[in-house]
């Protein structure tokens, strides 16, 4: 309609007016989304969110996601001006692994390697040896292992748990969760997949040990969208956030996807499966910090510089 038309316009010249480029996650609102596409920005996972923002030639790089991603595009690329729509954003995870606390976790096991998924602050990340995300992580613990580390892993415990079975590597495990993954029940996915037998499912490994183990492919959102494209299946039951919808079905015109129930009975609920943080990002707020360049991302130097090293280790790695 006419108001939505005008509010992407206006977001379109204030970011050629600052000169900044928009970096979203498959999360965010499918306008936000659509906006990136249109203008020259990238929509993505965690990991590509963090390779693109550091690559791009503009000065200022709008950020809509959540906190975390603020703080690594920062992080990589102190000299540009990193906005946020909002810095009220934040995630579980982050909220779940304090920095003193985990120091300390770190501190009273010093013989073990300390891997961080990129779902936490600065200070967690500069207190680790390696950052990844979920796109990358097990390769990463794989080649770590093959080395006879031993690995402290946090916090996400379902990611950790999902990685720490696939490579057999020595890991303990910080107690942390996402409050959108976890609430994908098993029992909900066996009921839909009554209803639809042919149904492929694809599964975030945030989630629950239970719903990963009815999985056909298992990943992070980049890689279920590319499972959603290469399998044969027509119909897909996907347990993430619905986010990843308006990517899956842009790629997948004649595909059909269910998110995966959160209740047993199968039922599938319209605002379940959708976080709360990544839901603050809206066209209102960007054009809003754009306009007044309000919710800037500050990070400590000397922090920034220690984090830097375990993101660095994470975007330069190959295996
Ligand atoms: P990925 O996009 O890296 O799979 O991350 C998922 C996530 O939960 C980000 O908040
Ligand atoms: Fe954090 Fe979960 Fe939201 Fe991702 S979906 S930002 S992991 S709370």
């Amino acid at each position: 309609d006419a108001e939505l038309a005008q509010a992407k316009a206006r977001v379109k010249a204030l970011l050629e007016r600052e000169n900044a480029v928009l970096v979203a996650h498959y999360y965010t609102d499918p306008l936000i989304q659509a906006l990136a596409e249109e203008t020259g920005g990238c929509v993505s996972d965690s990991l590509e969110m963090a390779r693109f923002g550091a690559q791009h030639s503009a000065s200022t790089l709008l950020v809509a996601g959540v906190k975390f991603m603020g703080e690594t595009a920062k992080i990589l690329t102190p000299n540009k001006r990193v906005l946020m729509p909002t810095l009220e954003a934040t995630c579980s995870l982050d909220i779940g692994c304090p920095a003193d606390e985990f120091s300390a976790f770190c501190d009273a096991h010093p013989d073990r390697t300390v891997v961080v998924y990129a779902n936490t602050s600065a200070a967690v990340k500069a207190r680790a040896d390696w950052v990844v995300t979920s796109s990358i992580a097990l390769d990463v613990v794989d080649y770590l292992d093959a080395q006879g580390q031993k690995i402290i892993w946090a916090p996400d415990k379902h990611l950790g748990n999902y990685v720490q079975k696939q490579t057999g590597a020595d890991m303990l495990l910080w107690d942390g969760a996402c409050i959108v993954h976890e609430e994908f029940k098993a029992q909900g996915v066996e009921t839909l997949k009554q209803t639809h037998p042919d149904a492929a499912v694809l599964v975030h490994p945030e989630s629950p040990e239970s719903v990963v183990a009815l999985a056909d492919v298992v990943g992070s959102t980049s890689q279920l969208i590319k499972a959603a494209q290469t399998l044969p299946n027509r119909v897909f039951i996907v347990a993430t956030d619905q986010g990843i919808f308006y990517k899956m079905q842009q790629l997948c015109p004649d595909k059909t996807f269910y998110i995966a129930p959160t209740a047993g009975s199968g039922a599938t609920c319209r605002s379940c499966a959708n976080c709360p943080w990544m839901a603050m990002n809206a066209l209102d707020n960007m054009a809003a910090t754009l306009e007044s360049g309000a919710n800037e991302i500050f990070v400590d130097k000397a922090l920034g510089e220690r984090a830097m090293v375990p993101l660095n280790r994470m975007l330069n790695f190959k295996n």
